[in-house]
């Protein structure tokens, strides 16, 4: 049996920050929807212009080309133990189609943590965030600044502000979560899947109740 674990909370909370680490200490692969999308960005392909189009305005991507990209991942060879999914699945359309992609080859998703933290720590953090050009690794201009300014401590490529980390992009990302993606909140503590986790805590202190979390489930 394989691990799935899906990181639910808002835009800035630490989903990113968060999977990276655990898919260092656990070995699942890590899967990042917005990744994914910037990653088709940079490369110029049709889905990257699609995506392109919405992630600017803080909006969600369609769900039937974010199933579809999703899918096309989770089965790769590097998730043969499973996978952290990381902004995904994100509407209860989405919800229902990742459960069904497990459970056609008898897998399910084992723990879905909940990470909280209020809006003005979200909107702190997303304005000093920086990201990694060639492997989106996360800093903070205070929180967690890399030990060069600019500079990845750990692929050494360039770092830059998200397009989609202006304040009011920011304000309309955290509208669309309470809309579209707050349902899911609901749907999985009925199935016993949901561990809340304070989010406004040390990266560290996050990181250690999440471990205690995935220990339980
Ligand atoms: P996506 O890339 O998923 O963005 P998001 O969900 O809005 O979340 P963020 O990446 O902004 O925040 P995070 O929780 O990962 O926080 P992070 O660890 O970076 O999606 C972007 C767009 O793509 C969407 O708007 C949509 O258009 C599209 N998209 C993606 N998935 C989709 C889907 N499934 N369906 C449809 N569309 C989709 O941390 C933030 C900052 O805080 C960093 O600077 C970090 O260093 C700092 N920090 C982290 N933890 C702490 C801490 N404990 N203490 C202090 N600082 C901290
Ligand atoms: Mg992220």
């Amino acid at each position: 049996m394989a691990t799935y674990i899906v990181l639910l909370g808002p835009p800035g909370v630490g989903k990113g920050t968060q999977a990276e680490i655990l898919a260092k200490q656990t070995g699942l692969a890590h899967i990042s929807s917005g990744d994914l999308f910037r990653e088709s960005i940079k490369n110029q392909t049709e889905l990257g212009k699609l995506a392109q189009s919405y992630m600017h305005k803080g909006e969600l991507v369609p769900d039937d080309v974010t199933i579809a990209m999703v899918k096309d991942r989770i089965f790769r060879p590097d998730c043969k133990l499973g996978a952290i999914l990381d902004g995904f699945p994100r509407t209860p359309v989405q919800a229902d189609a990742i459960r069904a992609m497990l459970n056609e080859v008898g897998e399910d998703i084992n723990v879905v943590p909940f990470i909280t933290a209020p809006d003005e720590i979200l909107i702190e953090r997303l304005s000093g965030r920086w990201t990694c050009r060639a492997n989106g690794h996360i800093y903070h201009s205070v929180n967690n600044p890399p030990k060069k300014e600019g500079i990845c401590d750990i692929d050494g490529s360039e770092l830059y502000q998200r397009d989609d980390d202006k304040v009011e992009t920011v304000k309309k990302r955290l509208r669309v979560y309470m809309e579209q993606t707050s349902p899911l909140i609901a749907c999985y503590r009925d199935r016993g899947l949901l561990v809340e986790i304070k989010g406004d805590q040390a990266i560290f202190k996050v990181t250690e109740d999440l471990i205690a979390a995935l220990k339980k489930s």
